[in-house]
């Protein structure tokens, strides 16, 4: 998995003080169509940031734990989600196979999180994320799609993966798939590709959704 350079770049954002200050708009709509309290109730948040997308589903009723490369970030989490989850839940993953049982949850998002990585790195996660789903649990996804601002600006390095020159992510590598490409990476147990993004000046921001339930 590529936490090395990109765990570093995080780290030294949040480090910084980045944060967001809510949950994305497009995984509040998506976690109300595809989850659901009673059928998903384990949820694990794949690279959670500073917890935003974590505190909106802890008050949807779900049972949540969560995994993230950056230490600041976790700190940050913890104090946000204090109260609601249990810190424990709250776990540092420096790539490699994570400290959880297979199948031990219900539904597993990984939001704009998965792109970070190079193709290698992209395919280890997913597998490590099908492993611990368990069957008929429900995968649900945000990656980079061609044309977001931090593929065009970036640096070609070829094989479908860019190194980011965009201020904050400097230096991070990001694997975009090409919608063709998509059906390769993931089970096609009830697969579902969608997409979202916005323009606003010169940003533009183009994202896959995909989801599929475990067999
Ligand atoms: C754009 S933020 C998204 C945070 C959160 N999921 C959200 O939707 O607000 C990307 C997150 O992925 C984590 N990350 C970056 N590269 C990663 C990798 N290779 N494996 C796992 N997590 C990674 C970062 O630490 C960061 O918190």
């Amino acid at each position: 998995m590529t936490t090395g350079i990109n765990g570093a770049v995080w780290e030294s954002l949040y480090r910084h003080g980045h944060r967001l200050q809510y949950p994305g708009e497009m995984l509040v709509r998506m976690a109300h169509r595809y989850l659901d309290p009673e059928r998903h109730r384990r949820v694990l948040d794949y690279g959670f940031g500073t917890g935003e997308n974590l505190v909106h589903l802890a008050r949807r009723g779900f049972s949540v734990a969560g995994v993230e490369v950056s230490e600041s970030a976790l700190t940050v989490a913890r104090q946000r989600l204090a109260g609601l989850v249990d810190p424990d839940a709250l776990v540092l993953h420096e790539g490699g196979r994570l400290g959880f049982a297979s199948e031990t949850f219900d539904a597993v998002i990984a939001w704009q999180v998965l792109c970070y990585n190079d193709d290698e790195g992209l395919r280890r996660a997913l597998v490590e994320l099908h492993r611990v789903l368990r069957p008929g649990g429900r995968f649900l996804a945000a990656l980079c799609a061609p044309g977001d601002s931090r593929q065009s600006t970036g640096e070609p390095l070829g094989g479908g993966v860019w190194r980011l020159t965009v201020p904050g992510q400097d230096g991070c590598l990001l694997r975009v798939l090409e919608r063709e490409e998509i059906p390769r990476y993931f089970p096609d147990t009830g697969l579902e590709v969608g997409s979202f993004g916005h323009e606003m000046g010169e940003t533009v921001s183009r994202h896959w959704i995909v989801t599929y339930e475990k067999h």
